[in-house]
């Protein structure tokens, strides 16, 4: 485990914020020295295009086939391409602050990037992010969302539908309904009027529930708009009453068909060199 320790500390009004609207922007969680070296490693493993072997890093915006530009680059586990990234001040401080949030019993939950081009970036559509998840689990999870330089309405900072963590997860379908995109879109998103708009400075940091109605714009801006996200929660348990998210059923992505070529790979490869003592 790390030896970083955390610098920030939540006021009791920031977690009754975060309580009450399922969302809560934080100004800093980093350093401008700690943000400088993760855009390095974030950067790098984006042009290598670290993870596509294995499915992990595949287009969440677009139908993600060879030799066509992704709209919405993302990679799943950075911290397996880029180990930089996993004795961070910002993680430090993301898990003691998920702690106050969710309680002592709070574990890291995973990590991604989603990298959004300079003018041609895709929305990431309205959606929960328990949408993606198992229907037969009950959460209790947020994800902190730290951009890796400033994030603005231009460039596609988080916007939130304040109380909407207290919904059940809504109807979702893929993106354009077109099954081989990855991406979710909620069917219909309640009270669209007044979403918050969360401009953060590089290194800030947005923490919002598996409920919450959330969404970044399209990237307008002539700068990449690299977001860098950190999971965290108690761990799930079965739930009482199961879910049908039978929109991730119908799914045939390009990411589902590398993962289970290389898992396959790697079993074959291990059958013909058996590891003896
Ligand atoms: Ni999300």
């Amino acid at each position: 485990m790390s030896d970083t320790q955390p610098t920030v500390t939540l006021t009791q009004d920031q977690i009754e914020f975060f309580h009450t609207n399922g969302f809560l922007a934080v100004p800093a969680i980093s350093t401008p020295e700690e943000i400088a070296l993760m855009r390095e490693a974030y950067d790098r493993i984006f042009a290598e295009r670290a993870g596509r072997e294995e499915g992990n890093q595949f287009d969440l915006a677009g139908t993600d086939e060879e030799g066509r530009e992704a709209t919405l680059p993302q990679i799943l586990n950075p911290v397996k391409y880029a180990p930089e990234l996993r004795d961070t001040l910002c993680r430090a401080n993301a898990r003691a602050i998920a702690k106050q949030l969710l309680g002592e019993g709070t574990q890291d939950m995973g990590d991604h990037a989603i990298f959004k081009p300079a003018r041609h970036g895709a929305a990431t559509p309205w959606h929960q992010d328990e949408a993606y998840w198992g229907p037969n689990l009950e959460y209790n999870t947020l994800s902190v969302w730290m951009p890796l330089q400033e994030a603005t309405l231009e460039n596609g900072c988080m916007q939130f539908i304040p109380g909407s963590h207290l919904l059940e997860v809504l109807p979702h379908h893929c993106i354009n309904n077109d099954p081989r995109i990855h991406g979710l879109e909620v069917d219909h998103v309640v009270d669209l009027a007044n979403p918050t708009v969360c401009p953060l400075p590089p290194g800030g940091a947005t923490f919002h529930l598996s409920r919450t109605l959330h969404y970044t714009a399209p990237n307008r801006s002539d700068t990449p708009r690299r977001a860098y996200i950190m999971g965290f929660g108690l761990p799930p348990k079965p739930r009482a009453t199961p879910r049908n998210f039978y929109w991730n059923d119908q799914k045939r992505t390009a990411r589902e068909e590398r993962a289970k070529v290389a898992t396959q790979q790697a079993a074959q490869e291990t059958q013909s060199f058996p590891v003896t003592s």
